[in-house]
């Protein structure tokens, strides 16, 4: 009897997905490139099941049904690389290969005309949820071959989360549309995840609230318009003491945050394409400065600022902070959402944006209750430039852009810094600006450059000589 479905890297994810497809009727063929992981594997976790432990690639691949269907889950960058150079002289024509890791894009695209050369199908997929989400049904964003998808979307299908609307799983294009979604997937993560961190910050520096104090908010934000898994997994975190110490965990943690990199690829494919994505790229921002610890600790000493005390009434000061919050949020996902939209015309993936918010809504980490009206919003109008033109979001502005500003405002006199919210707020304030400053630039860029304007009385490019007439 010869495996169902293929999976190569035995890391706890890999485990974990193997499990999964296992414990929904497949059968999995495994292989490590270390043997000792795969014994350790399959004495450990494997017993009793339809698992078929390799020693070689060789025997992986004779261990497969044709077309094989064989997942790599190893690292990102060169192991895939290496993988697949050792695979292909052993597969036939039809063969499926899979890349489930955070692969970069333009390698996914490299990768995809690799295979095709020597006539396989090839997909790169986003799975989110970490080891849990594996094991119990993570989120998964495919992009390749369409022929290739068909093959496994049976298996997909089965262990992906289920969501309100269906598994939490889909094919989104051609080429890297798959990663490309994770990406910016990640960047919106990123995104969430910094303005929680300020809303903390804000709680604990400026109104001296302690973690068990701060998850009650967390919690109760969470069971209302917030609801999600990185505002669940807050409550829990700010909840949890040092079995050692007795301490509040958190506390003990150093504030230098480390970053693996699809944040800062979500920012810079942003940038290439020409769309505004401030709150991700000042996410990715403050984690780079948060690694300057020594250098920190030094200005800290040196640079003086104001008592980060907030000195306002606590109740009224959370209650504003939620709608700061909430907002900062929803910027999130509307600049993320827009990337992909902006990602699609330009490199013709053909997302349906839709589908990013269904598969989203349950098995990965940005998974939230928002979804549900993302996604009716982006079905009735799929072409939306931005969230918040669209209720219930463009009442949600109307409601606590207030609450955004003066939380802000608060933070700024304060000292605290809250570049994620500031961003989410000048971003829909420049947004919503008839008339922007640019004018002047215009005129500065044709002053030092003769770079040329056009102006709002007349058709046309003009050029002044700026020194003649100043
Ligand atoms: C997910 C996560 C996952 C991983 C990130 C963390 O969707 O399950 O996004 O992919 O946790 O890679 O990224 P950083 O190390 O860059 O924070």
């Amino acid at each position: 009897m010869k495996a169902d479905f293929g999976v190569i890297g035995l890391a706890v994810m890999g485990q974990n997905l193997v499990l999964n497809v296992e414990d929904k009727g497949f059968s999995v063929a495994v292989f490590n490139r270390t043997a000792e992981r795969t014994k350790e594997f399959v004495e450990n976790r494997a017993q009793g099941k339809k698992i078929v432990p390799a020693y070689s690639l060789e025997e992986f691949v004779e261990a497969l049904t044709r077309p094989r269907k064989i997942l790599i889950m190893v690292k990102a960058g060169a192991p895939v690389d290496a993988v697949l150079e050792g695979l292909y002289p052993l597969l036939e024509r039809g063969d499926l290969v899979i890349d489930g890791g955070n692969s970069h894009h333009d390698d996914t695209e490299r990768r995809i005309k690799e295979a095709e050369e020597r006539g396989f199908l090839y997909l790169g997929v986003g799975i989110s949820g970490g080891e849990y989400g594996a094991l119990r049904g993570p989120s998964i964003m495919a992009g390749g071959h369409r022929e290739g998808y068909e093959l496994v979307q049976g298996i997909f299908e089965a262990i992906a989360a289920k969501g309100p609307d269906g598994p939490c799983c889909a094919y989104f294009g051609p080429g890297s549309a798959g990663h490309y979604v994770k990406m910016v997937h990640n960047g919106i993560e990123y995104a969430i995840m910094e303005t929680i961190v300020e809303a903390y910050d804000l709680m604990k520096r400026g109104l001296g609230m302690s973690p068990d104090e701060m998850a009650g908010v967390f919690g109760d934000w969470n069971r209302r318009e917030l609801g999600g898994y990185l505002f669940e997994i807050t409550e829990r975190i700010l909840h949890y003491k040092d079995p050692e110490t007795g301490e509040p965990l958190v506390e003990l943690i150093l504030d230098t945050a480390k970053q693996k990199g699809t944040g800062k690829w979500s920012t810079q494919s942003a940038l290439d394409l020409g769309t505004p994505v401030p709150t991700i790229a000042m996410a990715v921002f403050a984690r780079i400065i948060s690694a300057f610890k020594e250098e920190r600790v030094v200005a800290s000493k040196v640079l003086p600022g104001p008592d980060p005390a907030l000195g306002t009434d606590r109740e009224e000061f959370v209650r504003r902070l939620f709608g700061a919050v909430y907002l900062s949020v929803i910027a999130a996902y509307a600049q993320g959402l827009r990337q992909l939209r902006d990602a699609s015309s330009e490199r013709c993936y053909g997302l349906d944006l839709s589908e990013a918010a269904r598969v989203w809504m349950a098995g990965c980490i940005i998974r939230s209750v928002l979804l549900v009206p993302i996604r009716k919003v982006l079905l009735d109008n799929p072409e939306l430039p931005l969230l918040f033109l669209a209720e219930p979001f463009k009442s949600a502005w109307a409601e606590y852009h207030g609450d955004l500003r003066w939380v802000t405002a608060r933070a700024h006199e304060h000292g605290i810094p809250t570049p994620a919210m500031d961003s989410a707020l000048t971003f829909v304030d420049a947004f919503r600006t008839e008339r922007l400053p640019a004018n002047l630039i215009q005129a500065q860029r044709d002053f030092f450059g003769a770079h040329t304007y056009q102006r709002i009385d007349k058709e046309g490019t003009f050029h002044t000589d700026w020194e003649a007439v100043a």
